[in-house]
């Protein structure tokens, strides 16, 4: 069973959709729901479905352990960003080697980067008087909305449209697809050696015998 952990820090309408899509699956579960605001929508939702939640405290995901060490305990091998607005620390992003999603509410590179979230996208969008917008679901590395694209999708934007409206039929394309996506992204994945837990050991093991080579030669 490959398991997921949904990092999100909103009302989590994706996060929801994800979870009943994963529900009854053979192979794939929403282990966790990670979370970086106390009071949050997605956290009632984890709730009420019985997944265990984690609430992330800033200095010690960016100045400490980033929390690597729960997400091994949980056996998470996935990290499903929806709605995350923190930036993900290079150790997770190292220890998670493409194998962190995240879904942004635009045609990345357009209306990516630092502020540019929520609301502020499709506001964006719309004073540019762009005839469409869409969604982007992409691997995360280490800068805001850069991985490689696994996937776009458009919607036209008329000039009737406002950044309500713009949100709401970008939410549905989110809703439609982005489970999906995450279904064929994660069965995609090689089994062998396949937990980063287990990778991550691996590198642990091979730089400490590189040391060791070093201390020798
Ligand atoms: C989505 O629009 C997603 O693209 C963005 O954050 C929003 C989260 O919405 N990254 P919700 O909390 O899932 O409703």
């Amino acid at each position: 069973m490959k398991q997921i952990a949904i990092f999100a820090s909103g009302a989590g309408s994706n996060a929801s959709k994800i979870i009943d899509h994963f529900r009854s699956h053979a192979d794939i579960k929403v282990s966790l729901v990670v979370c970086n605001k106390p009071g949050a929508g997605v956290l009632d939702i984890a709730q009420k479905e019985g997944i265990p939640t984690l609430i992330l405290e800033k200095e010690a995901f960016f100045r400490g352990s980033a929390y690597l060490e729960e997400l091994r305990e949980n056996g998470v091998d996935f990290i499903v960003l929806a709605g995350f607005l923190w930036k993900i620390p290079s150790a997770l992003v190292k220890a998670y080697p493409g194998r962190i999603i995240n879904i942004h509410p635009a045609l990345l590179p357009k209306y990516g980067g630092k502020g540019m979230y929520g609301r502020f996208v499709h506001e964006a969008v719309v004073e540019a008087k762009e005839t469409e917008t869409g969604i982007t679901i992409h691997y995360v590395d280490e800068l805001y909305d850069h991985g490689q694209v696994i996937f776009q999708e458009r919607v036209p934007v008329t000039p009737e449209d406002t950044p309500g409206t713009v949100a709401q039929k970008v939410h549905w394309l989110e809703h439609q697809h982005f489970p999906k996506i995450i279904e064929a992204v994660v069965a995609a994945d090689a089994p062998a050696n396949a937990h980063p837990a287990n990778a991550h050991q691996a590198n642990a093991a091979k730089s400490s015998d590189s040391r060791r080579s070093t201390d020798v030669t």
